[in-house]
């Protein structure tokens, strides 16, 4: 098992290009299952993640052309309508190979999606949309099996369907189904993300009828198909926030390039109430900070407020910040696994139901730590950047599923990361 051995004290200073976001690219590629001609991406990510999804959409017979951060699909002859256990315990977020199945094709057998580290992650909400437009859905031995062949036209029909909970990934399978559904579909209560309003202006560019994507009321007339186009994926805000922490703790100044501050207000604006200055022009965000922050109150909720992907990141900053800060997430049940970890570099931080409390100290110390999932590694590497000392991250195949070229673009910006 690789691990990644950071030397702290380092400042930040130089330029830094952002990747496609990992959560825009993964509906994305699921999308390709709707078209009946070749869909053309750029800006595709080197991520596990993205490899997982394409392996499965591989398995089901979709042809894929992959060139660096290129990747053409062809799902014009699909032949299997199945996402395995195998496939799926990997990655939750095969999930969304659901809608597109059964819009085009009628017919899906996905693997529920085990737990993770951070929750339970039910799809309740994904199952009962897709059961208000008619679907017919067993759960049997673990297995979602969805049919609408006995439905007219053997088509999905439009519906109108309240979200008990804002979810991103269930407002984009439930669009995605819509898209090809007899008649019109109402996503109420729909999630706002940036990633949920790329896809649905792909999903446009293919043929779809979407209005209201990025607001919380999505409507989508259904048409008889859809077709191939060419998109690139918008970029990825998480991993931008992520370094703008890591240079606000550091110190030091960085140039983001292909990074949008529209997608990050919430997360600016804690960033400039801790102290760093944070200015932004076109395509690209400048931070700089001579180290030394405020603690900031963070309290995680759908977008456009502070994002819970966003959470441990300010966790480790508010460790080493002047003052008290409260982080309250308010998404997922047991997204604190990184606290304990920062315990063990000596930071003060309690605990109550999920709420946590920092008490910023003057240094963390390196120590090995283990990485549990994808945003705590992140917030560990930024720990280990600032702490005095060596600081050992284990597991960090957490951290492969979501940041490309990790050490290689903080090293590249000073910092001393090596992965053994
Ligand atoms: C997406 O997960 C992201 N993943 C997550 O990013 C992100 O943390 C999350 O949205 C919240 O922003 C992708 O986009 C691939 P939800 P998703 O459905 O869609 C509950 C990362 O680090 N819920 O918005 O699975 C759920 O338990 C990952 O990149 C139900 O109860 O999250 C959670 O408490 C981690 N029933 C809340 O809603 C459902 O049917 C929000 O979950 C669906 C969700």
């Amino acid at each position: 098992m690789d691990k990644l051995i950071i030397q702290g004290g380092n400042r930040l200073n130089g330029e830094v290009t952002i990747s496609g976001a990992k959560n825009a690219a993964l509906p994305i590629l699921c999308a390709s299952l709707l078209a009946e001609t070749p869909l053309k991406l750029s800006g595709v990510a080197a991520l596990k993640d993205i490899d997982t999804t394409i392996k499965l959409l591989g398995i089901m017979g979709v042809k894929i052309a992959r060139n660096g951060s290129e990747v053409s699909l062809d799902a014009s002859e699909v032949a299997s309508f199945e996402a395995t256990y195998e496939m799926v315990k990997t990655m939750r977020a095969s999930i969304l190979v659901l809608g597109p199945l059964l819009a085009r094709f009628g017919t899906a057998r996905v693997s529920l999606p085990g737990g993770c580290a951070i929750g339970s992650r039910p799809v309740d909400l994904h199952i009962k949309g897709l059961q208000a437009m008619g679907a017919a859905i067993h759960i049997t031995h673990g297995y979602i099996q969805a049919s609408t062949l006995h439905l007219p036209n053997r088509r999905l029909q439009g519906a109108r369907y309240y979200m008990d909970l804002v979810t991103v990934t269930g407002t984009e399978n439930l669009m995605m189904a819509a898209a090809l559904a007899e008649g019109t579909t109402v996503l109420e209560n729909a999630a706002k993300e940036p990633e949920v309003v790329d896809l649905a202006e792909m999903l446009i560019k293919m043929g779809a009828n979407i209005s209201g994507a990025g607001t919380d009321v999505i409507t989508i007339v259904g048409v008889d198909k859809l077709n191939g186009t060419t998109h690139n994926i918008v970029c990825d805000r998480i991993e931008a926030g992520t370094y703008m922490v890591a240079v606000a703790m550091t110190g030091g100044e960085v140039k983001l390039l292909n990074a949008r501050a529209d997608l990050l207000d919430a997360v600016i604006e804690k960033l400039r109430e801790a102290g760093a200055t944070v200015t932004s022009h076109q395509n690209s965000i400048t931070v700089k900070s001579d180290g030394k922050l405020k603690a900031v109150n963070i309290r995680t909720a759908p977008h456009p407020a502070f994002p819970t992907d966003m959470q441990a990141q300010f966790m480790a900053l508010n460790t080493v910040a002047e003052g008290v800060a409260k982080v309250t997430e308010t998404i997922f049940e047991n997204r604190f696994m990184h606290v304990q970890e920062m315990q063990r570099m000596g930071a003060d931080i309690s605990i109550d139901g999920n709420t946590a409390l920092v008490k910023g100290i003057e240094f963390l110390d390196g120590a090995t730590v283990m990485a549990t999932d994808l945003r705590a590694s992140a917030s560990l590497v930024l720990a280990g950047l600032v702490a005095r000392g060596e600081t050992v991250i284990e597991r960090i195949y957490h951290l492969d599923r979501g940041y490309e070229h990790l050490e290689s673009k903080l090293n590249a910006l000073g910092a001393n990361v090596r992965r053994v």
